[in-house]
This record gives structure tokens, C-alpha cells and sequence, in this order.
């Protein structure tokens, strides 16, 4: 192991108890999420990108200083040719949770190497059960070879949760062929509310369902049991008669934010302090004292209270 355990606890100025990283691995995807991309994306050149070896230094740093988990995200974080090594480099690491935010598409054929690896949870994003919506909510043909990556992922042990970003009129027609999904494979199932994030703004209104609506629809089907979820959760999660387990991030209806615990490390390096905030801090070529300075920096710059409205496209921004 590289380093022990930090005795540091980051605790921002409101109290918030700060471990949690969210590291965007590259802007890049080979999906074009309606919500998400917009039409004729241009990712960012690759030289911009943090090295493999500065993804180290740097999340090393910030493990030495309380950070106890670790999400990669991008982007599509599996692009990345090196995104192997840079697990594997990671893993070396001593924190407690390790995972990964993907669309599944070529993920099999990593699956059996990340299982020796200190990944133990893997995140899908899947927005339609049936390929027609999952064309249309993706723009990509593949539906049957994300499920393939899912149910690869769930053999091989991995802790395996959906996210579906719900959308009005497209897909939350679906709300109920999920929760057969979730029971009959016992993979829990997140929906998401519609964030007010880069493309996402001017066909929000259009779009948006609360999770409230859905929980309403689905309690005219079953009994929902509540679920306990750690304060910092993204969600709140129940569980169906059926023994479907849902959750549901209610970012806009039910902001999370007097949880928060997260930090985010840009693809190009920088430390920003929440999703809907485009400032932050370079931590290329700084060295220890330097980051942890910036680090406090950042947390100083957490919101506490939920931002309208974000205009950097969410690939950028890392999930
Ligand atoms: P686990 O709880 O570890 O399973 O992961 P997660 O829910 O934090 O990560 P995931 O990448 O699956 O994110 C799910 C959704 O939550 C995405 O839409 C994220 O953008 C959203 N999300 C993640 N972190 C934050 C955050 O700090 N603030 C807000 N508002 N949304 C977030
Ligand atoms: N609103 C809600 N969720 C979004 N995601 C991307 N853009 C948005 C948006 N505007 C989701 C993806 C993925 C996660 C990292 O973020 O579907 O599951
Ligand atoms: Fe944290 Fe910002 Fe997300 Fe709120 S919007 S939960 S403060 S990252």
C-alpha cells in the first residue's frame, strides 16, 4: 500500500464532512444522451487531459488528506486507452470505496481484469428497457450489449445500481417495466430527475417529472418501504412488494446539497467544489502543500444551498 489511512477529516465551513471524489476521467463519450451532450460536441484535446501518472500524484495527495472514496467519471470514463492502468494504479491506494459511472458499451471485455482490481461497484446508466427508447434517449443501437456488460457485472460480484434519467413523455412510461427489471434481477434502479444542467435547460420544462409523480404512480401499484441511506446519499431508496428496489435522485425537487460530501477533480485537473459550479482550482504540477491549501480553497466554495442552473454541458462537468 502506498500510504495508511488518513487520520485528517475534511470538514467544510458548514460542517459538512467532505470524502467523497468524483474524478472525471475525460469529456469524451460514444453516447449522445438527449439530456446530456449537445448536438456537435467538442471534446477537449487529449494533451489536455491529466496524465495517467498526474491522476496518481494528485488523487494520492487528496487520499492522504480524508478522501475515502472514489468515483471515476467523465464522460465516458472507459475511453480512456489507459483506463485500466489508471484503475489499477488507484487501487494500490488504501480508501474504502471504489466505482465507476458508465454507459456499458465495451465494458465486458474489462469486467474479469477490473474484478481483480479494487473497483467493487459499478454504476450503468441505462435510460429504456426497449431499443427504440434506448435509441432514442442514446442515440445508440446497442441496448443488448449494455444489458450483457449488467448482468456480466452483477455474475462477477460487483455492486451494480441503473441510473435512468426520467423524461416526460420519453421514457417514464417505463417507470414500472423497471421495477419488474430491478425485482426480477435484484439490481437496484435510480431514477433521476432532469437537472438543469447544459442541454438539459431549454427543453426542461417540457421534460421534467418529479420524483414525487413517480412515487405516486408507483403507490397506486404497491406498498413502497422506506429504505435508510447514509446522510451524503444522492438518493432516497425504497423497496417494492415485489422486492424491486428503487431510489430516487430528486436533485431539483429535493436538493441533497445539506449532505453534500463530494468533491470533483476536472479531467484537466481541477478541484471544484460541486456540480453546478464552473469555478475551482488547478492542481497540476502543485505540490502537497500547495493542494491542500487549494483544497481548503475549494471547500470553502460549496454551495449550501442548490444552484438554478449550470451552462458547462454535464460530460464536461464529470456526472
Ligand atoms: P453512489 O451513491 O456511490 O452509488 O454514486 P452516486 O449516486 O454519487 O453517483 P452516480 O455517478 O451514479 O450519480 C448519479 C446521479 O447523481 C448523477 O446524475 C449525478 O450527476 C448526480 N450527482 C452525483 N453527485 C452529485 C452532486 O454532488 N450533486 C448533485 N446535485 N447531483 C449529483
Ligand atoms: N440531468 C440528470 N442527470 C443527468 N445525467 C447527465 N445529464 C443529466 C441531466 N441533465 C446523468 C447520466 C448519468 C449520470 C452520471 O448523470 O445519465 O447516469
Ligand atoms: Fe453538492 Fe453542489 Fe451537488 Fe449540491 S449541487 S449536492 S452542493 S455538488
Amino acid at each position: 500500500m502506498e500510504r495508511g489511512r488518513s487520520l485528517r477529516k475534511l470538514v467544510d465551513p458548514h460542517g459538512r464532512h467532505i470524502h467523497k471524489l468524483r474524478l472525471g476521467l475525460l469529456d469524451a463519450c460514444n453516447f449522445r444522451c438527449v439530456y446530456c451532450m449537445p448536438q456537435n460536441p467538442k471534446f477537449m484535446e487529449k494533451s489536455k487531459l491529466l496524465k495517467r501518472e498526474e491522476i496518481f500524484r494528485l488523487t494520492r495527495a487528496l487520499v492522504g488528506f480524508g478522501i475515502d472514496e472514489i468515483r471515476l467519471t467523465g464522460g465516458e470514463p472507459t475511453l480512456r486507452h489507459d483506463f485500466l492502468d489508471i484503475v489499477n494504479d488507484l487501487s494500490t491506494l488504501e480508501f474504502s470505496k471504489f466505482g465507476f459511472t458508465t454507459n456499458g458499451l465495451h465494458l465486458e471485455k474489462h469486467l474479469p481484469e477490473l474484478r481483480k482490481t479494487k473497483i467493487n461497484n459499478i454504476n450503468f446508466s441505462l435510460d429504456s428497457l426497449n431499443k427504440f427508447g434506448f435509441q432514442k434517449m442514446t442515440g445508440s443501437p446497442h441496448l443488448e450489449k449494455v444489458l450483457e456488460s449488467i448482468f456480466m457485472a452483477k455474475e462477477l460480484g460487483f455492486k451494480v445500481k441503473l441510473n435512468a434519467v426520467l423524461m416526460k413523455g420519453v421514457n417514464d412510461r417505463e417507470v414500472n417495466d423497471f421495477m419488474d427489471f430491478s425485482a426480477r434481477y435484484d439490481i437496484e434502479v435510480r431514477f433521476l430527475e432532469l437537472m438543469r444542467i447544459g442541454e438539459a435547460r431549454e427543453s426542461f420544462d417540457k421534460y421534467f417529472i418529479s420524483a414525487g409523480e413517480v412515487i405516486n404512480r408507483l403507490e397506486k401499484e404497491s406498498v413502497l418501504k422506506q429504505v435508510k441511506r447514509p446522510i451524503d446519499s444522492t438518493s432516497f431508496n425504497y423497496e417494492l412488494e415485489n422486492g424491486a428496489q428503487v431510489g430516487f435522485i430528486a436533485s431539483e425537487s429535493r436538493p441533497f446539497c445539506g449532505g453534500c460530501s463530494r468533491l470533483r477533480l476536472s479531467p484537466e485537473g481541477s478541484l471544484r467544489p460541486c456540480l453546478m459550479k464552473s469555478e475551482g482550482f488547478s492542481l497540476v504540477d502543485k505540490c502537497e502543500d500547495e493542494i491542500l491549501e487549494l483544497l481548503y480553497k475549494t471547500m470553502a466554495l460549496k454551495p449550501t444551498d442548490r444552484i438554478y442552473d449550470v451552462s458547462e454541458p454535464m460530460n464536461q462537468i464529470g456526472g
